[in-house]
């Protein structure tokens, strides 16, 4: 799988997740969490091999510099938004509402990143490298599921 399908994948994965949470209440704690904690690792994951593997060679090309770094900023943004959210009381209008904005931050990213960037990103690195990419990424990835799966 190329890089591109790899992480529209991962994408859709989370914005599943998104909705499910977004259909609980405050009473509804325990699931919540559950799947506040599901969507949080899948987020880490995705967020560290897109700036391990795939950013990097994106930020050296004139053409994908620019939203590339607005992307990175991005990022810093949800994961601030995801250690408040992991650190206070699910079963609160609070969360509810930080929550929304989370969703609502990931979702102008996603459109951003499945839009322009992909759209740019195919010229700049072109066949081969995306697949390259792609295969480091499902390999990080593999490693990382394993290893929390013995922890
Ligand atoms: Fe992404
Ligand atoms: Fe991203």
């Amino acid at each position: 799988m190329g890089v591109f399908e790899l992480l529209k994948a991962d994408h859709e994965k989370v914005s599943g997740i998104m909705e499910k949470i977004d259909q609980t209440t405050e009473r509804g704690l325990k699931t919540r969490e559950e799947l506040f904690a599901q969507m949080k690792s899948e987020l880490d994951l995705h967020a560290q091999v897109e700036e391990q593997f795939f950013y990097p060679a994106l930020e050296e090309a004139e053409e994908t510099r620019e939203i590339t770094l607005e992307a990175y900023e991005e990022h810093n943004l949800v994961k601030q938004l995801l250690r408040e959210l992991e650190a206070e009381p699910k079963d609160d209008e609070q969360w509810t509402a930080k929550f929304t904005v989370l969703k609502e931050n990931i979702e102008h990213h996603v459109e951003e990143e499945e839009g322009e960037l992909f759209k740019k990103a195919r010229k700049v690195l072109g066949k081969e490298r995306s697949e390259e990419i792609g295969n480091r990424i499902q390999e990080a990835k593999r490693q990382s599921k394993a290893a929390s799966a013995r922890s």
